[in-house]
């Protein structure tokens, strides 16, 4: 076959699809715990949606959106990340109206044409959680609160949360005034980017990539410093809440964030065993997204968490590897007829039962029953059938017991009951 996928376009295989799972699965149960919906949002947006609210100035409107024009002519773009797309859909459908704070999530694919490397790819995927309508310091701790209890279920260590915050409009100006007049007089060592941010944006070059700028930002006024008293107030709330929650943060002062809509709380969550794409999740509050948009004033916060690299941090593999709770192993054609109907009547009992569809020997079907990590083998060969028996083996203590036949299916639905569920395993793990 020579058609070959996407560069940066990654397909996911079973072995690995489990893991996603796992993790989704767990998102959906913990932001449950907070109340939060789930909402389900289109691919494709009006290209205004993702210019208007990240920004023209960002590396992401700039240079990494698939945009194109649809054949009416419309400007279209696979969506980016999904905080525009979620506050366009509550200003749309009016949700705001009904429901003034709104908890929703969100899971799914994004679009970026970056240079794929390890955690980066083209086509990503996000877990998405936002609240809308609070601008109170407890939205902020709550979020918070929520995003690093997840990250804990997941049993993922050495995860560091960075804070900042960014002002609003009334502190900002100055400090981009400042930044600016700081950076003028080394204009000529920028890269051209940069060049060109300090006149469209000066805060977006503390996103450069290159050495040469970051150096010349290491003595850059901060914006922490320039918050104004409401902002401040603000923010000393944010990190007292925090701790309350024994939520243990460091700040980072030069962290802006990649997208224009952020006002005040900033954050990410890194992880030093990623290497170079280290963030795991980014987020913060961006209470003018609405007016943005031309809806009224609805302040928001929430995060994003990166799947693909929150996978590469997984370590606990029981967690996400499950293996059938029964093999059914059968010799000759009755036993096999038998066992067939049986595995029927587990399934309808709850129990993942799993039989030899290739015709193999008895001893091929326990190798397969090895191989899949089945626990138990039920075991039926013509001569236990003919006294309405079948054997019962467990594969740990290799014990094998007869059992009548009429109570197999029942002994194995009482014994499987209550395992391999999701929640249970995490509710450990939690602890
Ligand atoms: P972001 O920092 O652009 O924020 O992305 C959030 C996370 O998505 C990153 O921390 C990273 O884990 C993952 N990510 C981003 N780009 C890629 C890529 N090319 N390949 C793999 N993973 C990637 C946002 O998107 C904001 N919407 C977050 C937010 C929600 N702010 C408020 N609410």
């Amino acid at each position: 076959m020579n058609i070959k996928g996407i560069r940066g376009f990654k397909d996911l295989l079973p072995g690995e699809v489990e893991k996603w799972q796992y993790v989704e699965a767990q998102a959906r149960r913990v932001f449950g715990l907070f109340g939060f919906a789930e909402l389900r949002i289109p691919i494709l947006e009006r290209t205004e949606l993702f210019t208007r609210s990240i920004g023209e100035a960002t590396d992401i409107v700039g240079k990494e959106m698939y945009t194109f024009l649809d054949r009416d002519g419309d400007s279209l773009t696979l969506r980016p990340e999904a905080t525009a797309s979620m506050m366009r859909v509550h200003l749309e459908h009016g949700l705001f109206i009904k429901e003034p704070v709104a908890k929703y999530y969100f899971i799914g694919p994004m679009f970026r044409y970056e240079r794929p490397q390890k955690g980066r790819t083209r086509q990503f995927h996000q877990i998405d959680a936002e609240i809308f309508g609070v601008q109170d310091a407890r939205a902020d701790a709550e979020i918070l609160a929520m995003l690093m209890r997840y990250l804990r279920t997941l049993g993922i260590k050495n995860l560091s949360l960075q804070i900042n915050s960014l002002g609003c409009p009334t502190c900002r100006t100055p400090y981009k005034e400042e930044i600016k007049n700081f950076l003028l007089s080394k204009r000529e060592s920028l890269c051209e980017d940069c060049q060109r941010r300090l006149e469209t944006n000066p805060l977006r070059i503390f996103d450069c990539k290159k050495e040469t700028c970051q150096d010349l930002l290491t003595e850059a006024p901060v914006v922490l410093d320039y918050l104004c008293p409401d902002c401040r107030e603000h923010f000393e709330q944010v990190k007292s809440l925090l701790q309350d929650l024994n939520l243990s943060f460091s700040l980072n002062p030069r962290m802006v964030r990649g997208l224009d809509y952020y006002t005040r709380t900033a954050f990410e969550v890194v992880a030093g065993e990623l290497g170079a794409q280290n963030a795991v999740t980014g987020g913060g509050r961006y209470d003018g997204l609405a007016e943005e948009l031309g809806g009224p004033p609805i302040p928001g916060i929430g995060f994003a968490i990166g799947i693909e690299r929150l996978v590469l941090l997984l370590t606990e593999k029981q967690h996400f590897f499950k293996h059938p709770e029964v093999f059914l192993a059968t010799l000759g054609q009755k036993a096999q007829k038998k066992g067939f109907t049986l595995a029927q009547d587990l399934r309808d009992g709850g129990v993942w039962a799993e039989l030899d569809l290739e015709g193999k020997s008895l001893k091929g079907q326990m190798r397969k029953a090895d191989k899949m990590r089945s626990p138990y083998v039920i075991i039926l060969g013509e001569e236990e059938l003919n006294r309405n028996r079948a054997i019962l083996r467990n594969m740990a203590t290799k014990n094998q017991e007869e059992v009548p036949l009429e109570e197999i299916a029942g002994r194995i639905i009482d014994r499987t009951k209550g395992t391999g569920d999701v929640g249970q395993m995490a509710d450990k793990n939690e602890r």
